[in-house]
């Protein structure tokens, strides 16, 4: 398998999955764009995949994708500094503990897991599809399953962080359906990855308030089980999903698929094959994109 003579871009390439997504991908020769919010952790992320994989075509980027401002200049600057984009990774994802507003007035776990790959897909599209065979990469979360609450999508009720973040999850993937359904032979793919467990900055920080009641009782052991089971390895491991869906031949043609651990399809969660929810979902990350 190889990479090379194309662009990735994969977000949040400066740590956990998505810096071993990057450099998964750096080994295979493609010229890898990486973007996370702050410069010198982007840039020490660069000169580690650089030094690692042989490949000096690192570049970076920074932007907080959790503002509308920044995936303006971000798409901006990517498609006035390369020349070409093949592969979009929309890797980032974050869980917050209590609700908060952005800039934007988006409550932000929303405004990261959803409104951000839906707004960077829209604005990197003209270069995705003016390949022929552009390929976009969402990654969703562990429990895509349970309803959709439409009246509480920012979690405007009963805020729990990991309840929340699954509800984003949902959102994303019912977004990413409809997307793909629009993106039918227009020269790019979309499909939804699932990653499985890994110890990284995104559940390292989270406390007790973060889980929902009734797991709380058993969240010191399992603070205490994931740096042993989920460490290194496990965040190696759960880049391969992403690291297949951008780059194997075999899924080249593939469009609208989620594919869970060990990049293998799966069906979609029912709440996001109910057209009323995404159809929903759709107009929000319409309205609130701008
Ligand atoms: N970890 C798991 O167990 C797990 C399980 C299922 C699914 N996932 C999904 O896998 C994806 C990657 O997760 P992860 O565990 O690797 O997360 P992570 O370690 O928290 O990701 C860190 C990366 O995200 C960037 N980032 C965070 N917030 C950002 C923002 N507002 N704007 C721009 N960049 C931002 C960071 O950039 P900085 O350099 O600026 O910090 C860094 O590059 C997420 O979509 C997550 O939901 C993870």
């Amino acid at each position: 398998m190889t990479l090379r003579g194309t662009t990735v871009l994969v977000t949040g390439g400066t740590g956990g999955i998505g810096k071993e997504t990057a450099r998964g991908l750096a080994r295979l020769g493609a010229r890898v764009v990486l973007v996370g919010r702050d410069p010198g952790r982007a840039e020490a992320a660069a000169a580690e995949l650089r030094r690692d994989s042989g490949n000096d075509g690192i570049a970076v980027h920074t932007a907080d994708l959790t503002r509308r401002r920044d995936l303006h200049r971000l798409a901006e600057e990517v498609l006035e500094r390369h020349d070409r984009l093949d592969v979009l990774v929309n890797n980032v994802g974050v869980a917050r503990e209590r609700r908060e507003l952005t800039e934007d007035g988006v409550e932000t776990t929303f405004a990261a897991n959803v409104i951000a790959p839906y707004l960077l897909t829209r604005l990197l599209l003209p270069a995705l599809t003016s390949t022929g065979a552009g390929r976009i990469v969402n990654i969703t979360g562990g429990v895509p399953k349970g309803r959709i609450d439409l009246d509480n999508l920012q979690g405007e009720r009963d805020f729990v962080g990991l309840s929340h973040y699954n509800q984003t999850k949902l959102a994303l993937m019912a977004m990413s359906y409809t997307f793909a359904e629009r993106l039918e032979g227009k020269g790019a793919t979309l499909n939804v990855a699932y990653p499985g467990h890994a110890y990284t900055s995104m559940n390292r920080g989270l406390t007790t308030g973060a889980y929902p009641a009734a797991a709380r009782p058993i969240v010191p052991l399992l603070r205490a089980a994931m740096p042993v089971l989920y460490g290194r390895r496990a965040v190696v491991k759960a880049s391969r999903s992403s690291i297949h869906l951008a780059a194997d031949p075999r899924v080249g043609g593939v469009n609208r698929t989620y594919f869970t651990t060990r990049s293998r399809p799966a069906p979609w969660p029912d709440a996001v094959l109910d057209r009323r929810n995404r159809d929903a979902v759709w107009a929000l990350c319409e309205r609130l994109a701008g």
